[in-house]
């Protein structure tokens, strides 16, 4: 039995890859530990909760002495790393605790890995779990790629830009066994309604207005959270000690095609007239330093590892939506309580 730890397994995506690692891999005990931020659920993995291989550890990854202590206590074999403040917005109103969970705390995991690996590296492994965003913005053409230079523009993607610094500086000063994933935009279950999907799948219900930041105009290229997470799998098994590998969709849209789309498919799930969920789009005003487009080139994952998404994004959305439609409680839950204070400063 390996002792693996996943951060941020409460979480949209670690919920997804905690699941994929309790049912797959049974030689394998997985230790999820999340500080169960507003973002964290435990509702997001309830049905795996009572796996013998599976353990849940309450616990902030900026507590050094903490880490320190968990790491030497399970022996921990592998680290699949998830746990971060994810949403550019917030990071913009408070970029400061963007740096305290994404720099420090992955500082906290790479020392505690570091030093209880420090005789032997042999079989290790810490996956550092990363975004598109730290390339910054493209312009109307090209793609990301694993060499493309980083031009972080938002305190999160500064931060998590940051973080892979770090990683990659401790696989070349430290010999640590890294690999490192890019992954563009994640759209599915379980997936907090602050981010664009979900949020607007959210507010169509509700029938309240879906704010469109600027012109509508930037671009995002979407992949199925199952899709991350058989990635995240194959990655972590296959790839290659001290390599980069980018995740994408090949599926590029414009955010108000998108949002047309999001409508279309919610007035025949709702059964109401073609056309009158798009009345409620609103023009607001834009995100500052607002990245223009993402995209990625994920060949690099394909040739190497075989990776390619299996899901369309019509596919996808349509699950995504019906996931959402049948449980109501889940969002309605997450929309509790807090939610409605970040949603009045953000929307005013
Ligand atoms: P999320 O916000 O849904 O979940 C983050 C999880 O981390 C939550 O469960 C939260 O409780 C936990 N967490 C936050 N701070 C913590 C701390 N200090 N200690 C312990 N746990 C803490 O995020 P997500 O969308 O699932 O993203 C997961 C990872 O994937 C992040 O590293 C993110 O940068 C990366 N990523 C996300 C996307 C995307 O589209 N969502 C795309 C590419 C990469
Ligand atoms: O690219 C990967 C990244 O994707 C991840 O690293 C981040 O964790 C994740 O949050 C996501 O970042 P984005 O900023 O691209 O996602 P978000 O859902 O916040 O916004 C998607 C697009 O929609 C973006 O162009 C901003 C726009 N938007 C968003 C919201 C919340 C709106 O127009 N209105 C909104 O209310």
């Amino acid at each position: 039995m390996k002792n693996i730890l996943i951060t941020g397994g409460a979480g949209f995506i670690g919920s997804h890859v905690v699941r994929r690692f309790v049912q797959n891999y049974p030689n394998y005990h997985i230790y999820n530990l999340d500080a169960l931020t507003y973002a964290g659920n435990l509702e997001n993995i309830k049905d795996i909760e009572n796996e013998s291989n599976y353990t849940f550890v309450k616990g902030d990854i900026v507590d050094e002495s903490f880490i320190n202590e968990l790491f030497a206590k399970y022996n921990f074999e592998g680290v699949l790393h998830l746990a971060a403040e994810s949403h550019v917005d917030r990071s913009i109103e408070d970029p400061l605790s963007f740096v305290k969970t994404n720099v420090i705390g992955t500082m906290n995991l790479l020392n505690a890995a570091r030093k209880l690996w420090k005789d032997n590296m042999e079989g290790k492994r810490f996956y550092h779990i990363s975004t598109d965003e730290v390339y910054g913005s493209l312009g109307a053409e090209g793609l990301f790629t694993e060499t493309t230079s980083y031009d972080p523009n938002s305190p999160y993607s500064a931060s998590k830009a940051s973080s892979d610094h770090f990683v990659r500086a401790y696989g070349e000063t430290y010999g640590l066994p890294y690999v490192l994933t890019n992954c563009s935009n994640n759209y599915g279950p379980f997936h907090f309604p602050e981010k664009l999907i979900p949020l607007f799948i959210n507010n169509i219900i509700n029938n309240k207005p879906l704010p469109v930041y600027g012109d509508g105009n930037y671009t995002r290229d979407w992949l199925f959270v199952k899709d991350h997470a058989i990635a995240i799998d194959l990655v972590f098994h296959e790839g290659k000690n001290h390599e980069t590998y980018n995740i994408g969709g090949f599926n590029e849209w414009k955010n108000i095609d998108l949002v047309k789309l999001l409508c279309k498919v919610m007035d025949e799930k709702l059964g109401r007239s073609e056309g009158e969920s798009s009345k409620l789009i609103t023009y607001v005003k834009d995100r500052p330093g607002h990245d223009l487009r993402y995209a990625i080139d994920a060949s690099k994952i394909n040739t190497e590892l075989g990776w390619k998404p299996t899901v369309t994004f019509e596919e996808g959305l349509e699950q995504t939506i019906d996931w959402y439609l049948s449980n109501t409680d889940w969002l309605n839950n997450v929309t509790s309580g807090e939610y409605a204070n970040y949603y009045k400063k953000q929307y005013n």
